[in-house]
């Protein structure tokens, strides 16, 4: 367990964008234009804090960077010194209240991440005499920081508070009565300095600065940067200095923004070993073994009572409530009915009082599956919202919520929502499964240690990506694609014919091996490439005899599996080796390689990968 944790925690890191600025030009033009840059990262609000004559002043807005600048041309302020923020709501529903920058006596700071310890904090500050305006843990460490800054200058206040923080942060912060400081801070969220002549900026990310210096340092976690408009300081959290090298980076800005990927696809795929780690976050006591059920929402008590579950949700949130069924009906013994949404409200549905429907939705904005929320709940049902976007229409009309915190998902074709939506419904399925007294403590705690290798095995199958670009030049050209798996893998299968579709128009279809030839199997000839998800297991060689009637009417087998035998080898064109875990996390590494094959084959083809013809990312209408 403890190896495993120290895998998840080099993942984690969570989006929300962040510039300071502070030098000779007009600061708050450029704190703006930095966070323009920063936008691909997706925000739900932005603000920015300045110094006026008045002191420091703050403007905040809910939605578009826009709104900001009208009010921030209508005032016309000047300053040297300015720190902003884009935010992606984590804790607290997008509002102006709840936006960036947070001020507490004099303290002024934006901050990027999660603080674990939040509430404590927060009960502990409230009895010293401190007033909350907003529902975010930032404002906690705000107040934190201020409090221990009536002692302390604002480096060592900084430093103090930092020490009774867990979680994952990356700061600016400002204070009145040290106009000419900004103090950044990382750990497990990133934070670079660039450095100019006489101007000095700090940034979540190179391109907010990238027009006006090339000239970078990447802070490492621990690492605390004071910078003036003379110069900048770097030490640890223990105050001793640490020399860092100044890097020239080569991007553009726009490849930049990609965080030097072609495509947000591409990256968001990659991106998926932490967008993983994020959803993990605070979410099991990795001693006890516990999930934490109050990120369900839900008693022990009501989880005993459930009796049937629901799954409905559309497109990839649909394949991953498939794998979702598998979980719960492995690891709870419960039935679980899954359902496309659309067809759910109109199908007449057997539910009552008791039952519970989880609802899965990147965006939280899907007009079927809201649809089918509505019902579930006129009938009844409590729901249970699967979600990635904080504050959306599903998370709000449901009675308990599970962020998957994967960062915002740009690419229309949904990569990092799809896997850590599977994260959530394991975790869910490992409570439910303790609280019915279906799993040990020994199996809950073998299946929490699995899930925590899982990024860095995440990682592991990323590395695939050479041998994919290969399979891709091969195969780009195919009228048709078949995708077969059995078990759990099918859903798989299912999303690699669904990716392959959307980015590159290719026909593809996906199937139970099992079921090919009641059908498909008069589709197979020299022309078709057929992938095989065919990971060891119990079903290994009933696939491998599927495999042999496509090997023997000419089909082309791709296959992706964990272990092959010398036959598999033989029998297959080409071979994707993912890396072993338990079989429920199995298909997180499977569909790591689909999704790559689908990118390559797409870009191959000169396809618009990021955004396919006629998709739109979230699909608000019947
Ligand atoms: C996936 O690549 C799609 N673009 C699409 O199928 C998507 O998963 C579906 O529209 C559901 O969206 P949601 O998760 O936001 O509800």
């Amino acid at each position: 367990m403890v190896l495993a944790i120290c895998y998840l925690i080099c993942y984690m890191l969570i989006m929300c964008g962040i510039i300071g600025y502070t030098g000779n030009r007009n600061a708050v033009s450029v704190v703006i234009e930095g966070l323009k840059r920063l936008e691909y990262r997706g925000y739900d609000s932005a603000g920015v804090a300045f110094f006026s004559e008045k002191g420091i002043e703050v403007r905040r807005c809910k939605g578009k960077i826009r709104e900001l600048e009208s009010f921030i041309e209508s005032e016309n302020p000047s300053s040297h010194n300015t720190i902003g923020h884009t935010r992606w709501a984590t804790h607290g529903r997008p509002s102006e209240e709840n936006a960036h920058p947070h001020r507490a006596d004099g303290v002024v700071l934006v901050h990027n991440g999660i603080i674990e310890n939040y509430l404590p904090l927060k009960r502990k500050l409230m009895q010293k005499g401190h007033h909350f305006t907003s529902e975010t843990d930032t404002e906690v460490l705000c107040h934190l920081i201020a409090d221990y800054a009536q002692r302390y200058q604002i480096e060592n206040a900084v430093r103090e508070a930092l020490k009774e923080v867990k979680g994952a942060y990356a700061i600016a912060v400002i204070k009145e009565d040290e106009p000419d400081k900004i103090i950044g801070v990382r750990k497990d969220s990133p934070l670079v300095v660039g450095v100019g002549t006489g101007e000095y900026f700090l940034a979540s990310d190179v391109p907010a600065f990238l027009s006006y210096t090339n000239n970078v340092i990447f802070l490492d976690d621990g690492e605390m940067v004071v910078l003036t408009k003379d110069g900048f300081f770097i030490t640890g959290l223990d105050g001793v200095s640490v020399h860092k090298d100044v890097k020239s980076v080569s991007w553009s800005p726009s490849m930049a923004e990609k965080g030097g990927y072609r495509h947000f696809m591409l990256k968001e795929i990659f991106e998926q070993p932490r967008a993983i780690a994020d959803t993990l976050r605070g979410r099991f006591n990795a001693e006890s073994a516990e999930v934490n059920l109050e990120e369900f929402n839900i008693t022990e008590k009501d989880l005993k009572e459930v009796e049937r579950i629901f799954i409905v949700a559309c497109g990839t949130s649909y394949h991953a409530a498939l794998i979702g069924k598998y979980m719960i009906e492995g690891l709870v013994r419960i039935p679980v009915e899954v359902d496309i949404a659309s067809e759910f409200r109109y199908r007449n549905p057997i539910i009552r009082p008791g039952d519970l429907m989880i609802v899965i939705t990147q965006s939280g904005e899907t007009a079927d599956t809201l649809a089918a929320q509505k019902e579930a709940r006129r009938l009844g049902a409590k729901v249970l919202s699967i979600c990635n976007v904080v504050g959306s229409t599903s998370s709000r009309e449901a009675d308990a919520v599970f962020y998957t915190h994967s960062g915002p998902e740009i690419g229309v074709a949904s990569t990092k929502a799809f896997t850590t939506q599977i994260i959530g419904l394991y975790l869910f399925a490992i409570a439910a499964g303790k609280v019915k007294g279906m799993i040990s403590e020994d199996v809950s705690a073998e299946l929490l240690s699995d899930l925590l290798m899982l990024p860095g095995k995440v990682e592991e199958a990323l590395g695939t990506d050479e041998n994919i670009k290969d399979i891709a030049k091969e195969f780009f050209r195919a009228k048709d694609f078949l995708y077969l798996g059995r078990g759990i893998e099918h859903p798989v299968a299912l999303e690699g014919a669904l990716k392959l579709k959307e980015i590159s128009y290719i026909h593809a279809e996906g199937y139970p091996a099992g079921e090919m030839k009641h059908g498909p199997i008069a589709l197979i000839d020299e022309e078709l490439p057929v992938v095989f998800l065919a990971p060891r297991g119990r079903l290994h060689e009933k696939i491998a005899s599927n495999m042999q009637e496509v090997k023997s009417r000419g089909g082309k087998i791709i296959i992706i599996t964990n272990d092959a035998d010398e036959d598999m080898r033989m029998i297959s064109k080409k071979c994707i080796f993912v890396p072993k875990t338990n079989p429920y996390l199995t298909a997180v590494l499977m569909a790591v390689p689909v999704q790559l094959l689908a990118y390559h084959i797409g870009v191959l083809r000169g396809c618009d990968v990021d955004q396919p013809r006629n998709l739109a990312k979230s699909v608000t209408v019947e």
